[in-house]
């Protein structure tokens, strides 16, 4: 038996005339029945995040701060409970989801410090010509308007914390869409909203379908969009409403690069194991999972049968089992788009080392060498549990055939030389290197988001604050500097 979820609406629980069911991707069994705002409902919340932004914007660092803390601790009391919805809901195996709530709760640390750093403001004196005698330029940095955040279903609960924590921080409204596949946890991160001193209509967290948001993206009263998800999608926003200030996290395909000097038997075993954890993470449901293998052909022999072990020992199943590596994707469609790909893939040429089966919404870890250039696995991103694997001559090759690709997010570079992670740090395009790793680490403080097509503007709690808000220059006159 389960109860019909209420949303959030400007800080109170409310109940639309509609309803949807969340129901687990590994067993189908139904989590939660989801109340739906109705047009009306969300009209009321824009509205108040609207009539609240000056309020908020005034509101001491120490209320936000408080606020902060005290959601990162509610998280992190309740997070068995929080990481088995997680599971439920997304079925992400439960080792992940517990990562992904303390992640989670170091987003609001984070949050928490940086409200209370945040916009000590900046002087500079302005006598350094005749005309600025006297005069000295104060710069604050003000919200830019209530945001509209978009989150995915791969992150449901930490991709919903790095929309919201900063707009707390900063003192802006935020308007929070949770994705439909996976809306339970960002309404229990509502409940832990509704439990502080925030203004009524600082906050709204909305189970709209998809189908509605065109509107609500237009909604002039919501100047500032964060938005993490596809292609498709983020860009059509940014086109639909380009006068915007809009932040999109888009796709990846991940590129890990293994250089000549990445060579003991001890480097390679290590880069097999990240590889292989990490292009099948979340079922390699993750911008940053590896998706492409590139390896220098001096170490590329011993290294494809290190990967392959690695992948071929990682444990698939039942998502609440903690021994479970790799779990359902998102919906059987999403498995079967895979498949369609692996098979494309084989049938223009590329070898099937590991996996290439599915069961229902589950995809067997996959690896493949020799995957022709134009198949949809050598240029898009596959958001699935399957990598391929590419010798290249010498450093440069390697790093030419990273930046084949229209996106740009994230790369990993097994190296112990300084100078070449200083080569790579400057030839790859993307909005990370990650040195002696896979492109898969995110510390959520750090700046994250990407080039080319995989986006605009970076989240990271203070990056995001950044975000949004602006530089306002106040300027003092008849001083004596
Ligand atoms: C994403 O898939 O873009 C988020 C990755 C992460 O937060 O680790």
């Amino acid at each position: 038996m389960t109860h019909t979820h209420a949303f959030w609406l400007a800080g109170r629980q409310a109940a639309g005339d509609d309803t949807f069911d969340v129901t687990s991707p590994w067993d189908g069994r139904l989590v939660g029945t989801v109340s739906v705002p109705t047009d009306g409902q969300v009209e009321e919340a824009v509205a108040a995040a609207h009539a609240v932004r000056a309020e908020f914007a005034a509101t001491p660092a120490h209320v936000r701060a408080a606020a902060l803390d005290h959601v990162a601790r509610r998280l992190a009391e309740r997070s068995e409970e929080i990481a088995e919805l997680i599971s439920a809901e997304n079925g992400k195996p439960l080792k992940w989801a517990r990562g992904e709530v303390g992640r989670a709760v170091s987003v609001f640390r984070f949050a928490t410090e940086e409200a209370r750093r945040f916009n000590g403001g900046d002087a500079q004196r302005l006598d350094t010509d005749p005309g600025g005698a006297g005069r000295l330029a104060l710069t604050r940095r003000f919200p830019r308007g209530p945001v509209l955040g978009i989150a995915p279903f791969n992150f449901p609960l930490n991709l919903c914390a790095h929309k919201v924590a900063p707009a707390i921080a900063v003192g802006t409204p935020v308007v929070l869409k949770p994705a439909p596949a996976t809306p339970l946890s960002a309404l229990i991160l509502g409940e832990l909203l509704a439990e502080t001193e925030l203004p009524a209509g600082s906050w709204s967290v909305l189970p709209v379908p998809n189908d509605r948001m065109p509107e609500l993206v237009r909604d002039e009263r919501l100047p500032v969009i964060s938005f993490t998800g596809s292609g498709p999608v983020g860009w059509s926003i940014l086109e639909s409403v380009p006068r915007k200030h809009t932040t999109l996290e888009l796709g990846g395909n991940g590129a890990a690069i293994v250089l000549a000097d990445w060579s003991s038997d001890a480097d390679l075993d290590h880069a097999a194991s990240r590889i292989a954890t990490f292009s099948n993470y979340q079922g390699g449901q993750s911008c940053i999972s590896v998706q492409r293998v590139i390896a220098d052909a001096s170490v590329y022999e011993r290294l494809v049968p290190r990967v392959v072990a690695a992948v071929k020992e990682l444990v698939t199943g039942d998502p609440s089992d903690p021994a479970t590596d790799v779990g359902p994707l998102v919906s059987e469609d999403a498995a079967r788009r895979v498949e369609s790909w692996v098979r494309e893939a084989v049938d223009a040429g590329a070898t099937l080392l590991a996996g290439g089966e599915r069961d229902g919404a589950t995809y067997a870890p996959t690896v493949l060498a020799d995957v022709p250039s134009g198949v949809q696995l050598a240029c898009e991103e596959v958001f699935g549990p399957v990598l391929t694997l590419s010798r290249a001559e010498g450093e440069e090759a390697a790093f030419a055939a990273a930046n084949d690709s229209r996106y740009g997010l994230q790369a990993g570079v097994f190296t112990h030389d300084v100078r070449a992670a200083f080569r790579a740090h400057r030839a790859l395009e993307v909005g990370g290197v990650i040195i002696g790793d896979v492109p898969s680490y995110r510390a959520d403080q750090m700046p994250y988001g990407g080039t080319k097509e995989s986006g605009t503007g970076r989240e990271g709690v203070r990056f995001a604050m950044d975000d949004y808000t602006y530089e306002r220059v106040m300027v003092l006159t008849g001083l004596d500097l």
